[in-house]
């Protein structure tokens, strides 16, 4: 792999100026941000009215803590456009969550935001290794979801050669990065699984493709993906993180050079971490849940959104901006069984070991009796079609996953190929718990 980390000429004065400097920067648009949403958003006057604070009581950053919180509830209650803080005329595009709980959550964005956005992707991708006149391959979805419009803008914004192919035709993406030349790659992690066994496939080494950096997100995945991922590739792979309400993806990423956890670009988005049952801030660099505030978007503001991921905060590195750990997970991903709680992060880092098994895996939730019961479904790799084999490694992962997370598993192994595979965010539960 080749040495990718930017010239700091080239990044933006803010990424590496004093915390002081960004401080002072986050209050004053911090003041901004919370008087326009009470000034424009009726629900944020509301809201801000009833716990009794007013946007002049922010006098520090501390004082955030005294703001309420903003959940999905409330964008839901708001839906479609309740949460704008601008007349809709001035909302140039929309995006929406798939919405397969209830109502879709609906986002939208002025033309500065928009601009905003792929400032953010652009340094994103920058911090990724990605640079102008790079071919871009962007594998999220288009469309409603932000990964697709969010990529392919701050791609443009970096200089880039924009391929947009979105998800799915697997065997033409591959003809695609190896035709056009792709050296980046942005997409989920789980659809890069399903485009290495189209390389293997079509019997072409992975490791010859032109790819030297691929931009991972939109749902969690562990230091062992990555090895697996840059070892079968010989790429970078780096991590992006963002969600729709907050702006997309671009919230924060990876730096290639230390890939240590995920700079916030922090002039935009306010983090913090709060317990997530009491909603009360933790000590510094606790774990807990994180929380954010936008700084500059005007179409949509929010007030400490709680995003129900789980992950601490860090101090800066490569950067002076502040890291998050990678995510563990989402509160509601939490698998909760016999008391102990689990996370699918847990269960992959642990397949992950086992070279007998490939990369793919599937919860499923069962019932036992009166106790739930959990399988983790695998498959086995191209080559490890020995019965022995397969059950000393079932045997292995389900003592392996009793001593990492505490709880006891039933392995179920497949043939190669045997799981559904991803085009986007990988399903990694099957709740087949009767509902009672
Ligand atoms: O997934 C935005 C995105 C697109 C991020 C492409 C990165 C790349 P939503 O569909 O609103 O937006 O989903 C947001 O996805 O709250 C996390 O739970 C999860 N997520 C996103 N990035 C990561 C990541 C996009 N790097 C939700 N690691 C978030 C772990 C992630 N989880």
């Amino acid at each position: 792999m080749r040495d990718l980390t930017p010239d700091r000429k080239t990044l933006d004065p803010i990424e590496i100026a004093s915390r002081d400097e960004i401080e002072t920067l986050q209050l004053k648009r911090l003041k901004w941000s919370l008087k326009h949403a009470y000034d424009h958003v009726p629900f944020y006057r509301e809201s801000l009215d009833a716990a009794g604070v007013h946007p002049g009581d922010l006098l520090t950053l501390s004082d955030l803590a005294k703001f309420p919180f903003t959940t999905k509830a409330d964008l839901r209650a708001n839906y479609p456009f309740g949460m704008f803080a601008v007349p809709r005329e001035k909302v140039v595009r929309l995006h929406a969550s798939s919405g397969t709980t209830g109502k879709p959550t609906v986002v939208g964005y002025t033309a500065k935001d928009i601009g905003t956005w792929a400032d953010c992707v652009a340094r994103s991708m920058r911090a990724a290794g990605t640079r102008a006149g790079d071919v871009v391959h962007v594998a999220y979805g288009y469309g409603l979801f932000t990964g697709g419009l969010g990529a392919h803008y701050g791609a443009e914004k970096l200089g880039c050669t924009v391929v947009p192919v979105s998800g799915g035709v697997t065997p033409r993406q591959v003809q695609l990065i190896e035709d056009f030349g792709a050296t980046t790659i942005m997409v989920t992690p789980s659809y890069m699984l399903a485009i290495l066994d189209e390389y293997r496939a079509q019997g072409r080494d992975p490791r010859e493709s032109p790819l030297e950096v691929g931009i991972f997100g939109a749902e969690p995945w562990t230091n062992a993906m990555r090895a697996e991922i840059e070892g079968a590739f010989d790429m970078h792979a780096v991590d992006i993180y963002g969600l729709s309400e907050v702006i997309g993806p671009g919230v924060a990423n990876e730096c290639v050079e230390t890939k240590d956890g995920l700079h916030i670009w922090e002039d935009h988005f306010y983090p913090e971490i709060v317990d997530p049952e009491t909603g009360q801030p933790v000590a510094e660099g606790e774990r807990g849940e994180l929380v954010f505030t936008s700084l500059t978007k005007e179409a949509m503001p929010v007030i400490r959104y709680r995003t129900r991921d789980l992950t601490r905060l860090l101090p800066g590195t490569a950067r002076s901006m502040r890291r998050m750990e990678k995510v563990t997970g989402r509160s509601d991903d939490m698998i909760a069984l016999r008391g102990v709680n689990v996370f699918p992060t847990q269960i992959e880092e642990q397949v992950l070991k086992i070279a007998t098994f490939a990369p793919n895996f599937q919860i499923e939730l069962g019932r036992e009796g009166r106790m739930d019961a959990m399988t983790v479904h695998v498959e086995a790799a191209e080559g490890h079609s020995d019965a022995s084999e397969r059950l000393a490694a079932s045997v292995q992962l389900q003592s392996a996953v009793r001593d990492a997370a505490g709880v006891k598993v039933a392995v179920q192994v497949s043939d190669p190929g045997g799981l559904p595979r991803s085009q986007g965010k990988a399903i990694r539960i099957v709740d087949n718990r009767p509902k009672d």
